[in-house]
């Protein structure tokens, strides 16, 4: 049978399926317990065992436990490990990290690990990747595991802390109550929690954090979404005061490195908000366990370090639990192990694009035409696209018309305005006509529909409406220059300068997310 994991990417945790996932943590499990019985044959079996294999590390940002746990891990498989000195790297010469990674696939490494404060960096790597190895004819895309971006997501670590969980659970995965403690704003570990937890059935999850450092709502939507029952504290103070109290702590290190000077300014009273002290511990449940993905502050730690002999201390074998999980994902991405997968697989193919939000609307060809008659004489022949930005305010709808024409570049004779829907006379609406335009073509309606959902397109041959199409929104835009993520730490953000085409999926109604860094955004926040 073919393994489903071979050569596959981790950019966020929900790239590996929930079986996937349950299915990596049971071979975690075997390899701790042929570790702990010192069982050398069955270990044998987890190793990849070839030299010329190929790993590379390439930590832009600090690390301790990921980066040392993968090259520990990369020992255990008997591996080429190389690992790029990023701060004697080209990076520096403002390399872009396609060209970057591009030359190190040519010396024949097939994983990546990689950390970066840009977001969505993996991902990028990964389309960029399976483009470089077709121009190569390399045998297999290289693949690449997201070892923390920005404030995004940290899947390793989500898969490490989920397994400590279990362990701790006993394997029973019929629910969880869980605090997560700390930065939440920043903290891409709790992040990742939004799919991750989700191997549980049922799911609390208690958010203890100052507003400032409040969990992004992308991520609590998200939570919600997924089922999950959210209650919020904005201190481990007023978290001990309710009467359910979870017994599984999860704490988030403030990461100062990110925050913005007014929050710095403030960052003891913060710090303090979510800082466990020795006077609560009669007050926090029997069998409570601390989690912690670490690094601790050495002057302020939020875990008091007097609780690491205590049997709270719950972060140490989660630290060691590491090197495990990672020896599993690189075997597992080698295709070393996961030959007996029976499980969901995640679709790795996206969905082939349909075009079910053009449709086309019956004309009654010998009506002619008198609709499009306000304020000039009525066109005879061309396109009109009527009922732009129907309901919003004027000035916001002319601002609109503008950008249309500037990115449809529908320049030439005829004229746009504003006027009253003829269906709806307390909402105004926006109109294109262009006289000596033929009818569009699907990429040009496309585009139209990207820029102008809910409008309708009419075609007009000697003054009558030969053809009319409605456009709904589509349910992705991409592929135009005026499009950009907000986020700048975004690696499709222009100002990173890496030539990354901004692309977005419609999660709702009218949200937005980018495809990289998953941000989320109003239909006209896309457009500059
Ligand atoms: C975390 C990280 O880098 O996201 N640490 C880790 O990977 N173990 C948390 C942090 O930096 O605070």
């Amino acid at each position: 049978m073919d393994n489903p994991f071979k050569g596959r990417s981790l950019t966020v945790i929900d790239d590996f399926s929930l079986d996937e996932r349950l299915y990596l943590f049971e071979k975690t499990r075997e390899l701790k317990k042929a570790i702990t019985e010192n069982n050398l044959d069955e270990l044998e079996k987890f190793r990849i065992n070839n030299s010329d294999f190929g790993i590379y590390e390439v930590f832009i940002e600090d690390s301790t436990r990921t980066k040392e746990s993968f090259k520990n891990a990369a020992a255990f498989h008997r591996v080429k490990l190389n690992t790029l000195e990023t701060n004697y790297s080209s990076i520096n010469k403002s390399e872009s990290f396609a060209d970057t990674f591009n030359t190190l696939c040519g010396y024949d490494n097939l994983i990546y690990i990689v950390r970066s404060q840009q977001e969505g960096l993996c991902r990028w790597l990964e389309e960029n990747g399976k483009l470089y190895a077709q121009r190569n004819k390399m045998k297999q895309a290289p693949a690449f595991i997201n070892a923390g971006d920005g404030k995004h997501e940290h899947p390793t670590q989500e898969l490490l802390d989920e397994f400590t969980f279990l362990e701790q659970k006993n394997w029973d995965r019929e629910s969880i109550h869980i605090a997560l403690v700390g930065d939440l704003y920043h903290g891409r570990t709790v992040h990742s929690k939004a799919d991750g937890l989700l191997i549980f059935k049922k799911v609390k999850v208690d958010l203890i954090a100052p507003p400032e450092l409040g969990m992004p709502e992308y991520y609590l939507n998200k939570m919600k979404d997924n089922g999950f029952e959210i209650r919020i504290f904005d201190s481990i103070d007023s978290y001990i005061d309710n009467n359910d109290i979870a017994q599984l702590w999860y704490f988030t290190r403030p990461q100062l490195e990110r925050m913005g000077d007014a929050i710095l300014k403030r960052q003891d009273e913060l710090r303090y908000r979510i800082t466990f002290r020795k006077e609560l511990m009669d007050k926090i449940p029997e069998r409570t366990t601390f989690y912690h993905p670490l690094p601790r502050h050495k002057l302020h730690p939020t875990i008091p370090t007097f609780l690491d002999a205590t049997p709270l201390n719950g972060w140490e074998n989660q630290s060691a639990n590491g090197k495990l999980i990672r020896i599993i994902l690189l075997g597992l991405i080698a295709g070393t192990i996961g030959h007996d997968f029976t499980g969901i697989a995640k679709k790795t193919t996206e969905e082939p694009e349909t075009h079910d939000y053009i449709q086309e609307v019956p004309v009654d060809e010998n009506k002619t035409v008198k609709e499009y008659a306000e304020g000039v004489k009525p066109i005879s022949s061309g396109l009109v696209i009527d009922h732009i930005c129907r309901g919003e305010k004027e000035e916001d709808i002319r601002d609109h018309l503008a950008r249309m024409i500037r990115v449809l570049a529908l320049y030439g004779k005829g004229g746009e305005w504003i006027s009253r829907s003829r269906e709806y006379p307390d909402k105004m609406k926006g109109i294109i006509f262009r006289p000596e335009y033929s009818a569009p073509g699907i990429k040009k309606l496309k585009q139209i529909a990207a820029l102008a959902p809910g409008c309708t397109v009419n075609v007009i041959r000697e003054k009558k409406v030969v053809k009319k199409l409605k456009l709904n929104m589509p349910p992705k835009i991409y592929n135009f220059p005026n499009i950009c993520c907000k986020n700048t730490d975004c690696i499709s953000h222009s100002s990173q300068g890496e030539n990354v085409p901004a692309e977005f999926k419609r999660i709702t109604d009218d949200r937005f997310k980018c495809k990289y860094c998953e941000n989320t955004h109003s239909f006209k926040e896309i457009w500059i």
